[in-house]
């Protein structure tokens, strides 16, 4: 299994060239590649990107794309699970160590005896997990369809759900269903404050704080809407008001910017005002990187055949059900 090690910055061979979003686009020609972006990635990755979105739409993308080559922009489960899905595409990461705390946080072997406690439980499994993981579960499910998945679950089906418990305990609410939650969670969504968040609000009483599942409860219950990066991305542009406290990782701002630059938001802060809210792992893809990546085609995603294709299966699950 795929584990990150806590996040380095590390050095590339070579230097940019002087137009790297020219020589970009001309080996994306060359390779009739396609470039992926989560909306966590930095600006200028996103503004090079093909696609952006959110895992949802991202696996997608992924599922259809006629290129020969993806470049993931995004963190190594994303990547994982275009390659899932494309076992003769050749699938970049800028980064390889681009992991996920939440997908590190569910290691297979703890799993496997978590699972067999609750033999006939249906396992549905958030996205930001490892190959070996999506293997050993039944349905795939992203931030943006977990509720509508568990929906389609018949009433008398008892299920576990992994491994993000804030996103599992949110699914709880909104289906009223008791599922089995593995306890894992991601470092960057748990570092927001409510303290500060409540701070916030009273210096800026005009604004709406908007939040990702992944958010602990006691920042999820100060929020006026919580939904995917690319929900959140709509509800600012649909929403009649003009100030939002954005409470996931602030990359996403960058389109929020882009889509409605009349209004102002503004990013949830971490405990101590620590700029910890970015995600460490998203932010060691760099454009740089990415050129390279390109360039060199590699570093690639590979993984066991067996594997991937037990990890298919679920994904395919996930994506019939959110049709
Ligand atoms: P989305 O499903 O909103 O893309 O969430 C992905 C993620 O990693 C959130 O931390
Ligand atoms: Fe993983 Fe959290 Fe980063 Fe999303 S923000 S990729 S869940 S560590």
């Amino acid at each position: 299994m795929f584990t990150s090690a806590l996040p380095q910055k590390t050095q590339t061979v070579g230097s940019l060239p002087y137009d790297p979003f020219e020589a970009i686009e001309a080996l994306k020609q060359e390779l009739n590649a396609v470039i992926l972006a989560h909306y966590y990635q930095d600006p200028d990755i996103q503004d090079v990107a093909d696609y952006i979105g959110d895992s949802l739409g991202l696996s997608r993308q992924a599922a259809s794309t006629n290129a020969d080559v993806i470049v993931f922009a995004g963190v190594h489960f994303m990547a994982e699970t275009a390659k899932i899905l494309n076992p003769n595409k050749l699938v970049l990461l800028p980064d390889l160590s681009a992991g996920c705390s939440l997908a590190d946080s569910c290691p297979v072997e703890a799993f496997a005896q978590f699972k067999a406690k609750y033999p006939d439980h249906l396992v549905v499994s958030y996205i930001n997990c490892s190959a070996e993981i999506k293997a050993m579960s039944d349905i795939i499910c992203t931030s943006s369809n977990a509720v509508k998945i568990v929906n389609q679950i018949p009433q008398n089906q008892p299920i576990i759900f992994a491994p993000d418990r804030n996103l599992g305990r949110y699914v709880m609410e909104q289906t009223g269903r008791d599922l089995v939650l593995w306890q894992g969670s991601c470092i960057v969504h748990e570092t927001f404050s409510e303290k500060n968040i409540v701070q916030l609000k009273l210096e800026h009483p005009e604004a709406e704080i908007i939040a990702h599942p992944e958010c602990e409860p006691t920042v999820l219950r100060h929020a006026s809407y919580i939904g995917s990066t690319t929900a959140l991305l709509k509800y600012s542009q649909v929403s009649p008001t003009k100030a939002f406290i954005v409470a996931t990782e602030p990359g996403i701002i960058h389109q929020m910017r882009k889509q409605t630059p009349d209004k102002y938001f503004i990013p949830a802060p971490g405990i101590n005002n620590c700029n910890c809210n970015e995600c460490p792992y998203m932010r060691l893809n760099t454009l740089e990187k990415l050129y390279f990546a390109m360039k060199h085609r590699q570093p690639e995603i590979t993984m066991p055949e067996e594997i991937r294709v037990a990890a298919l299966r679920p994904i395919q699950r996930m994506l019939e059900m959110s049709a």
